[in-house]
């Protein structure tokens, strides 16, 4: 059995006194779950969350970093940097970073290798967009987009990866996926990955939905047997409404 993996993407929102107050009401909400609850938080935020969160069930993550260790990247930040202070995950390759800051699949591909190299756990986001879904063409990019994300990778971190299969024309619109076409695409990330690194891994992968996902739709989402948690954006500012979709199967 998978375990569910809840990740909150706070974007550029919330301010640290905002934080520390959103997870201390969270750490109460969510500490009889059995799903893994992950918030991926602006760098600000980062260390003032990590100490919030201490002896709590609630794990941290960024939302970004570098590929290089260390240099002159100015403002840049690195996994090993992320990792030296107790973050837990990272989202890599959001298609808000790929849309506005030219993220290429070569890129979030060292990304992935570096933050494992680093011991974080990459969330790699995957999606296609309105045409290429009105064109036919959505199986062909998400499964394009993972192998490229994947590429070079052991068995092993290959099954450590979690996979955001998050439509692009379902984030903040409001617009979700059926939970049948949302468990369609997850399954053919499942089968391709399959394909390249065998059905053992690929049962093993945490494959999860993001696009307005809220605590009205939550618990239909998360009930397929191919989707294995959500990466929750404008819904996971509010502890009131991440903990209905951390507490969906309560
Ligand atoms: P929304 O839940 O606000 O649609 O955002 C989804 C998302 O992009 C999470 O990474």
């Amino acid at each position: 059995m998978r375990k569910k993996v809840i990740a909150g993407n706070w974007k550029m929102n919330m301010l640290p006194n905002e934080a520390i107050e959103m997870i201390t009401k969270l750490a109460e909400y969510v500490k009889d779950t059995n799903n893994e609850v992950v918030l991926c938080v602006p760098y600000i935020d980062l260390f003032y969350c990590l100490m919030t969160a201490q002896g709590t069930n609630i794990k941290i993550g960024a939302q970004n970093m570098h590929y290089e260790e260390k240099g002159a990247y100015t403002g840049e930040i690195s996994a090993k940097m992320l990792k030296s202070i107790g973050v837990e995950y990272v989202i890599i390759g959001h298609s808000e970073r790929r849309e506005y800051f030219a993220e290429t699949d070569e890129i979030v591909n060292k990304k992935v290798k570096s933050a494992f190299a680093n011991d974080l756990k990459p969330i790699v986001c995957v999606g296609e967009t309105l045409e290429q879904r009105e064109a036919g063409n959505t199986f062909d990019i998400i499964t394009a987009q993972t192998e490229k994300a994947l590429y070079g990778l052991s068995l092993d971190e290959v099954q450590n990866t979690i996979i955001a299969y998050e439509p692009i024309w379902a984030i903040g619109t409001g617009k979700t996926a059926t939970s049948e076409d949302a468990n369609e695409a997850c399954k053919k990330i499942r089968e391709k990955i399959s394909k390249i690194y065998g059905q053992n891994v690929a049962n093993g992968v945490i494959i999860q939905y993001g696009g307005s996902m809220n605590p009205e739709n939550a618990k239909e989402l998360l009930q397929m047997p191919d989707i294995d948690g959500g990466l929750v954006g404008g819904a996971s500012l509010k502890a009131e409404t991440f903990e209905k979709i951390v507490n969906y199967n309560k």
